[in-house]
């Protein structure tokens, strides 16, 4: 297959990591870590696992990882996998596997784009992009998680019948998510009254920037997607 290095925009470390953050991963990331096959094979997502998983749930940009924590915690039969290009976000993650003893979390410390070509199609019965970054400015919209291109991959790696979550409290991301699925054909829109995208979806674990999103006045938008 043939793939194209894309280039990531954003930040990957904070101004400084605490020594104890560093020991943390140099300790711990490499038992919860996805490493990339070094030829071309794709993952086995059942082998990451010590459990029969009976459903796989991808997380995309997870912060500090505070949704896909609480949902593995309700959720042991269930496998999550995340991924996060921040590492202070990654440290993060990795102290609340170890405090909370989770087996049922597996994350990729990069660039989810780095990730995409080693999924086998139909992986995931779930999606979360949950306030991903907006990159308002419309000459950046590529950098947008949500576009064209991406979902393309989503629809790739997703089952039949999965649900795609997208959700933001940013009046440029809304619309653009909405004019992004208008032009696509693998998903439609999971909605039939308008409380849908106002209410919470009913298993929701909150997020770190929701929480601040909700505080500073502004309101989140639940946009669910269900694969064709
Ligand atoms: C606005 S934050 C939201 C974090 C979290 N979902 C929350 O709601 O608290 C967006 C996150 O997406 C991550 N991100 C952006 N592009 C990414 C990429 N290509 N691969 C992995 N993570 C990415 C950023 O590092 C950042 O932590």
């Amino acid at each position: 297959m043939e793939f194209k290095q894309k280039t990531f925009f954003g930040r990957r470390k904070g101004k400084g990591m605490s020594k104890a953050k560093e020991n943390l991963i140099t300790s711990f990331m490499p038992k919860f870590q996805i490493t990339l096959p070094k030829n071309n094979s794709k993952i086995d997502l059942f082998e990451l696992f010590d459990f029969k998983p009976s459903s796989f749930v991808f997380e995309i940009g997870y912060g500090d990882g505070d949704h896909l924590i609480n949902m593995a915690i309700k959720n042991p039969d269930i496998a999550f996998i995340g991924t996060e290009v921040f590492m202070n976000g990654n440290a993060s993650i990795l102290k609340k596997i170890l405090d909370n003893d989770i087996k049922n979390i597996r994350i990729f410390p990069d660039d989810v784009n780095l990730l995409f070509p080693f999924l086998k199609n139909e992986s995931f019965d779930r999606l979360f992009i949950l306030y991903p970054d907006p990159w308002p400015k419309n000459r950046n919209q590529d950098r947008r998680m949500v576009n064209l291109e991406n979902l393309k991959i989503f629809s790739r790696i997703l089952k039949k019948n999965a649900e795609m979550l997208v959700v933001s409290d940013h009046p440029i991301y809304i619309p653009w998510v909405l004019f992004c699925m208008q032009n696509q054909k693998d998903f439609i829109w999971n909605v039939s009254k308008s409380a849908d995208f106002v209410n919470v979806p009913l298993d929701w674990e909150t997020t770190k920037y929701e929480q601040k999103a909700l505080k500073e006045g502004r309101i989140p938008i639940y946009l669910s997607f269900i694969k064709k």
